[in-house]
């Protein structure tokens, strides 16, 4: 894992909007896999910006999004759907057909993650899997006790991630419980993927992430098994990571090589 540690949550998003930017340049035609949440939110911003007034083009670009709340219709202001409209894809150049999100108002529920999973490896697999975090460790709504080989499918959401994401409702009660989740396989699968956290609360599942054992109890722990994977903290986030001070040398010594120079 190459693990970045930014001051702020600005910086976080700059950063990770570069490595989105950086894959859609080379490869204009790229598949995205996009997450919800506030964390993103920022990045989008920057990348919302870019398109604007840096020519960072998405007219070839595909994306799939982790979830969607089963029950809710795609304009409803809290559908995971709306939220990708108002925060990106409304601002940008991409075509919206071109723009996937689960269908949380499947009459077929099953078969329509199927079919998800399909129409990915169809299009030839996501090559850059942006990810935020939840306070207990989830990646997409793979709650605690999710299979770390599971697929796209539904997913009952815990009471813990029901009042986190209560902000966003109003009550606790309007929160569904029940959503369609890419599996931790599925998101294993993507070529690279980018995990983003921000802020205190998040703190104690980055390190459980980063440096706990590999457990369907922190979902987002098995990113240890994949290849390629970059994770962009802010401090507060990156605050209980024992390793810290290791991590900012690897990351010096990174930027050296890429910089052409070789690390001192
Ligand atoms: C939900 C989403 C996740 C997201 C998490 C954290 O559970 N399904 O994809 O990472 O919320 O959201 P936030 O960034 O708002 O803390």
């Amino acid at each position: 894992m190459r693990v970045i540690i930014e001051k702020d949550a600005l910086s976080v998003a700059r950063i990770a909007a570069r490595v989105v930017a950086q894959l859609v340049r080379a490869r204009p035609q790229c598949v995205l896999g996009l997450a919800t949440g506030s964390t993103p939110v920022a990045t989008y911003q920057e990348l919302i910006r870019m398109n604007r007034e840096e020519g960072l083009s998405f007219a070839r670009v595909t994306t799939f999004n982790l979830d969607e709340y089963v029950g809710l219709a795609p304009n409803h202001p809290q559908s995971y759907r709306a939220f990708m409209q108002r925060e990106l894809f409304d601002h940008i150049d991409i075509p919206h057909e071109h723009t996937h999100v689960p269908d949380g108002r499947a009459l077929d529920l099953e078969g329509s993650c199927e079919r998800y999973e399909a129409l990915i490896q169809q299009l030839g697999g996501i090559d850059l899997q942006v990810l935020g975090i939840g306070s207990d460790g989830h990646i997409a709504f793979n709650e605690p006790g999710s299979s770390l080989g599971s697929r796209t499918r539904l997913k009952s959401l815990t009471g813990e991630t029901v009042r986190d994401n209560a902000r966003f409702f109003g009550t606790e009660a309007d929160v569904p419980k029940l959503a369609i989740t890419m599996g931790v396989g599925t998101i294993l699968e993507s070529r690279k993927c980018l995990l983003l956290a921000t802020g205190e609360s998040k703190s104690r599942a980055i390190r459980d992430t980063i440096e706990g054992p590999i457990t369907a109890q922190v979902t987002a722990s098995a990113l240890q098994l994949h290849r390629d994977v970059v994770v962009v903290l802010d401090e507060a986030a990156a605050s209980r990571l024992d390793r810290r001070s290791y991590y900012a040398e690897v990351e010096q010594a990174q930027r050296a090589i890429e910089a052409g120079n070789s690390p001192s």
